[in-house]
């Protein structure tokens, strides 16, 4: 992941830059750095932890106009200053979004010519390289396309040379950058967020185009052909992002999601009694495969029980760094929907582009606009979540939950009516606030000091445990596992003792029963039970605790059902004192392998 800045212009490059990666953290945290041209030499200040920490050691009052940023999420080596970004190798300085995978390879010829490495990072690896080509060429245009001929993997590179101290090259493969420009600035970023409180006009790169920065903007194609480029103007308006009155984004952002819900479906109803149906296009395949990773994948999970209640389509679910490798069987009538909260999850990404490469229809469910996979799919629906913050997801995972709830209802009212569905999605939003307003710390009390939590229910029950447990283990390092219901009998239950703590879910009628028969079963072995549910008429009290949420259409019970979860995760990793925001060793872009 790692996020990148770059700049060139008339004010301070180390503000504009450190300001940059404030906004790009949510990529990668473990460390950062900036290189600044000073008195026509560079100077290099990098630090451990967040921004705050760099921005602590740098003296804004040194006069630079060109410089480059980084924020790092550690692929290749331990979180120390001598992997941290920028490298600098000989006359080039760098930082690097990616990973060049045969950097091990690169590395032993360089050593052969001499090079010695400080670091264990594949980035120093292409630094040095990058230094080999320019000395051998003196031509920097010519030293990267050298380099990036030999490269293998995914990159965004921001390059300075130490002979060159007014210019600024950048070149990308895969990894997501953009050159933003404002009169006579120009801004290279991984993300639009980080441009956007200067300007909102951008051009984006193809893979290998080499860009370089002087008085003006020189595109060139891999073959160092200068080429022109399009501006680009990014029209949602460059919102304030703060954590108002919440102590954390998370707890903010779960308190947004009675709105984002209600945005997210409104266009997509006409009336209390009319579907827009934006989805016929969808009554054409025979197959869908859902692909996706983390919540996104959990999300897809919900929608896969939902449709195939629905609809005779065969619904396949994928995670997407499993499905790239396996042995693909596309016809004209599959449909490849990938969901993706960022647009950039590179495994997600590539297997986009195989679905595409072999003529599958592509359907992206994305939240941020124009990213890759926005761009890149057939056809794409957005959700309607705003800037997500929180590394852990919870109101763009509901919001790709009801993208799912209205699909699924598509295919639900070509044979009944939705009627009922509808009002409830309608009244949804007005059920979330009521849940939002309820006290969930009494539950994370009983769960903060606790080892291992055990998440169990089935079907959609079930991928809301997987969700439920995810969001527990992210932000709290309490070790938790979800389990369908009936199959922790077959091993697991083993793990069970006097006081494991045991979240049920249930909200299922048709399987009701089953699932109280497992929670029994756990409860026999000592397990403190807490059981949420939308029966208010339980007969016998199998549990410990009560969670109980309205009972609704089961097309729309799992945007409610997910609350109660994220609010307790929320309030046990506040407990123990978790840095919520930013939890450790995550990133919320993963646009590596
Ligand atoms: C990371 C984030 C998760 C997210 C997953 C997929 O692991 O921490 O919250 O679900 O990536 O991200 P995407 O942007 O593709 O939804």
């Amino acid at each position: 992941m790692c996020g990148i800045v770059g700049y060139k212009g008339n004010k301070n490059a180390q503000e504009i830059l450190t300001n940059g990666l404030s906004c790009l953290e949510y990529r990668g945290y473990d460390s950062s750095g900036i290189a600044y041209f000073i008195n026509n030499k560079i100077k290099i200040e990098k630090a451990i932890g967040q921004i705050k920490n760099l921005k602590n050691k740098i003296n804004y009052k040194e006069k630079s106009n060109l410089g480059i940023g980084h924020t790092r999420w550690a692929t290749h080596g331990k979180v120390n200053l001598d992997n941290c970004h920028p490298h600098q190798v000989g006359k080039i300085t760098l930082v690097h979004n990616g990973i060049i995978e045969n950097y091990g390879e690169i590395k032993k010829k360089l050593q052969q010519f001499g090079y010695e490495f400080y670091g264990e990072t594949d980035t120093e690896v292409a630094c040095a390289l990058i230094d080999y080509n320019y000395k051998k060429t003196s031509n920097m245009l010519k030293a990267i396309k050298k380099s990036i001929n030999t490269f293998i993997g995914s990159y965004a590179f921001l390059i300075l040379c130490s002979d060159e101290c007014d210019k600024l090259y950048a070149t990308r493969n895969n990894s997501p950058l953009i050159v933003a420009l404002n009169n006579e600035e120009t801004f290279l970023a991984s993300d639009v967020p980080a441009i956007l409180n200067y300007t909102n006009k951008y051009y984006l790169l193809d893979n290998k185009d080499i860009v370089k920065i002087d008085e003006k903007i020189n595109f060139y194609d891999e073959n160092l052909k200068q080429v022109t480029k399009k501006i680009k103007k990014y029209e949602i308006e460059n919102i304030n992002i703060s954590k108002g009155k919440y102590k954390h984004y998370m707890l903010k952002e779960i308190n947004e999601i009675d709105d984002v819900v209600r945005k997210t479906v409104a266009p997509f109803i006409i009336d209390e009694n009319t579907f827009q149906s934006k989805f016929n296009f969808l009554s054409k395949f025979e197959k869908i495969e859902i692909v996706a990773c983390g919540s996104a994948y959990h999300a897809g999970l919900i929608g896969k029980y939902l449709i195939e209640k629905y609809s005779d389509v065969n619904i396949d679910i994928n995670i997407a760094s499993e499905y790239r490798y396996k042995k693909h069987k596309f016809n004209c009538k599959t449909l490849v929907i990938i969901i993706s909260q960022s647009g950039e999850t590179a495994d997600s990404l590539a297997a986009l582009r195989i679905a595409k490469e072999n003529n599958a229809k592509t359907l992206g469910i994305v939240n941020v606009y124009e990213s890759s996979i926005a761009r890149e799919a057939d056809d794409v629906i957005y959700t309607q979540a705003g800037p997500e913050v929180a590394v852990a997801t919870t109101k763009a995972y509901v919001s790709q939950v009801a993208i799912f709830s209205l699909i699924a209802m598509y295919f639900k009212s070509k044979n009944e009516s939705i009627k009922n569905d509808l009002k409830d999605l309608k009244n949804l939003p007005e059920k979330i606030r009521n849940i939002l307003n309820k006290d969930f710390q009494k539950f994370a009390k009983l769960i903060y000091k606790q080892n291992d939590v055990f998440f169990i229910g089935r079907q959609i029950d079930y991928a809301l445990c997987m969700e439920g447990s995810l969001k527990l283990k992210e932000i709290s390092y309490i070790h938790s596992e979800a389990y369908a219901a009936g199959e922790l009998k077959h091993g697991s239950i083993s793990l069970i003792d006097n006081n494991t703590v045991v979240i049920a879910i249930n909200t299922d009628k048709d399987i009701s029963l089953k699932t109280i028969s497992n929670i029994k079963e756990v409860k026999s072995r000592g397990a403190y039970v807490i059981y949420l549910t939308n029966d208010k008429n339980i007969k016998e009290k199998f549990y410990d605790k009560l969670i109980l949420i309205d009972n609704i259409s089961p097309l729309v019970s799992p945007m409610l059902a997910i609350i109660p979860l994220q609010l307790i995760s929320y309030y046990v990793a506040n407990l123990k004192k978790c840095n919520i925001d930013k939890p450790k060793n995550l990133a919320k872009s993963v646009t590596v392998e």
